[in-house]
């Protein structure tokens, strides 16, 4: 069980959840998700949730108000217990090259973890971010200190104002149709990691309710992913 140490909306339906992790947890690797058990939830059906930043035990979630299970996390006070389990997943991998980051959406949170993690391993390294919005911008001075340059854009395709340079790694979470874009426009050469979404049952492997396909057959998200090359899963 963690702690909740705070939960508070930062912009219209995100919240920020800030979670004290019992001892023994593992630090988690950019990328990796945790599921998250509602409070009050009758059918006990954890929500998988990025990490979006952890420091000295502490696990941070941002999070949008969706439906049932969201909503429940959304109502919980400081102070109260929370059933956290994780971390799950294959995150990034980075490397050694000036990356770039592009986030649309909720997609920053994953993000946002990667981002640090990159700094402190590769700190003489670029790291450009992109990000947008469909609404006013929320989080974005949260990206100031590690990123390189932060370009925001409210409305309209981030992914247009991602410029193609080769040798660049880039790393990408949000809506499916945006990294798809993003695909298409640095091509199949390019170094893309992108991170699937796809609603999880278990989140552990074993009721493949999140399987995708890929150029190797089917994947599952929770346990191959769900970070993934681009061009494993976009064909
Ligand atoms: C690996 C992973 C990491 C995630 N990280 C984050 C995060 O950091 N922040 C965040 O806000 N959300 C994240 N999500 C999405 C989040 O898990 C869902 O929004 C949440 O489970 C919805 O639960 P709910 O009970 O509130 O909504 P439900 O009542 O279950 O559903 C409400 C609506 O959301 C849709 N929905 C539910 N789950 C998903 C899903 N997985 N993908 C797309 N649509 C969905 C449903 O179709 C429905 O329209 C992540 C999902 C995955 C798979
Ligand atoms: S959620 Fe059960 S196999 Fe992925």
């Amino acid at each position: 069980m963690a702690l909740t140490l705070s939960n508070i909306q930062v912009s219209e339906g995100v919240f920020l959840l800030r979670a004290q992790m019992p001892p023994i947890a593992r630090t988690p690797k950019a990328g990796q998700f945790y599921m998250l058990l509602p409070p009050g939830d009758a059918f006990a059906l954890r929500r998988p949730i990025s990490i979006y930043d952890y420091e000295g035990g502490v696990a941070s979630f941002a999070y949008q108000v969706k439906g049932r299970g969201t909503k429940a996390l959304s109502r919980l006070a400081e102070g109260s217990e929370i059933d956290i389990y994780g971390p799950l997943g294959h995150g990034y991998e980075f490397e050694d090259k000036d990356s770039v980051f592009v986030a649309g959406g909720l997609g920053i949170a994953p993000m946002h973890y990667a981002l640090k993690q990159f700094r402190r391993a590769y700190p003489h390294r670029l790291a450009d971010c992109f990000l947008g919005f469909s609404t006013e911008p929320f989080l974005l001075e949260a990206f100031t200190e590690d990123a390189s340059t932060v370009t925001a854009k409210q409305g309209g395709y981030i992914t247009d104002e991602v410029p193609c340079i080769e040798g660049r790694a880039f790393f990408c979470c949000g809506p499916e149709a945006m990294m798809r874009a993003l695909f298409l426009k640095l091509g199949e050469g390019s170094s893309l990691q992108v991170s699937l979404e796809k609603r999880m049952g278990c989140g552990v492997g074993a009721c493949l309710s999140c399987s995708v396909p890929s150029r190797e057959g089917n994947k599952r998200v929770c346990k191959e992913g769900p970070v993934f090359s681009a061009r494993e899963v976009f064909f």
